[in-house]
């Protein structure tokens, strides 16, 4: 498993990056892999469990999800996947389906039948990254469960059943707060995540900005800074009526 990774990080996560294997879609901007697996390790030290079902609630393309799965598929049981724009959740949908053997082997025959019709040797390398990519989920546990669904995080009241959130929050260059955001939507967001996820959980909030504002009274877990994002990390109980 650890040299699965360790193949993975040294190859400069190339096989992980935005529509190699994975999809992009215009409009849908990814996020750096390094600092997403940073995230996941530092909340992992607050999880109570040694497993943990990941959540992003404002999903986009489903990239940074899709990444944490294919990375550290050890800790990871589940992928839920929401956000308000269902064009955004179609594509997510198909990028969880790489987080399967099955869907990676189906990438795999894809990017090899362009690599024939366009006579590109990039599609070749792409064939290849998504072969090892579902050799590594292999090792470190086989097909990853999922979901995704449309959803307006602001809106949520039913119970989620998530040990850990990890969202990048619109920033106001390429995406922004939809749905039924109201005036501070971080504040919206955390209070959300306080109605339904279990109070154990571990909530990251990561967004383009210098500091992300936490409502008064509530404390961080952790703070991180890298380049010109910032991320937050909560545990649910801390914002659960907030
Ligand atoms: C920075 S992008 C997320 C990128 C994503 N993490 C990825 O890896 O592709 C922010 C997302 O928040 C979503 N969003 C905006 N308002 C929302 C709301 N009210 N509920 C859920 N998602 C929302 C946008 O549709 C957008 O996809």
């Amino acid at each position: 498993m650890v040299t699965y990774r360790y193949a993975i990080e040294r190859a400069d996560h190339s096989a992980l990056a935005s529509g190699h294997v994975l999809r992009s879609a215009p409009g849908f901007p990814g996020f750096p892999v390094r600092l997403a697996s940073e995230l996941l390790q530092r909340a992992r030290v607050h999880l109570e469990g040694d497993r943990a079902r990941l959540w992003d609630p404002c999903c986009g393309s489903g990239y940074l999800v899709s990444v944490l799965g294919l990375l550290h598929r050890d800790l990871i049981t589940h992928v839920r996947a929401t956000d308000v724009d269902a064009d955004a959740v179609g594509i997510a949908a198909r990028n969880l389906e790489l987080l399967t053997v099955e869907g990676l082997t189906e990438r795999e025959r894809e990017l090899r039948r362009s690599a024939r019709d366009f006579g590109r040797i990039a599609f070749v390398e792409r064939a290849e990254a998504a072969r090892d990519l579902a050799a590594g989920l292999t090792v470190m546990g086989g097909d990853l469960p999922h979901a995704s669904a449309v959803a307006d995080v602001f809106t949520l009241t039913e119970p989620v059943d998530a040990d850990l959130v990890v969202t990048d929050v619109p920033y106001g260059e390429l995406t922004h707060w939809e749905g039924d955001a109201p005036q501070d939507p971080v504040h919206g967001l955390l209070a959300a995540m306080g109605r339904v996820l279990p109070s154990r959980a571990v909530v990251v909030v990561t967004a383009r900005t210098r500091r992300v504002r936490l409502p008064e009274g509530v404390r961080a877990l952790e703070r991180v800074k890298v380049g010109n994002r910032a991320a937050v990390l909560v545990r649910a109980r801390d914002i659960a009526g907030i």
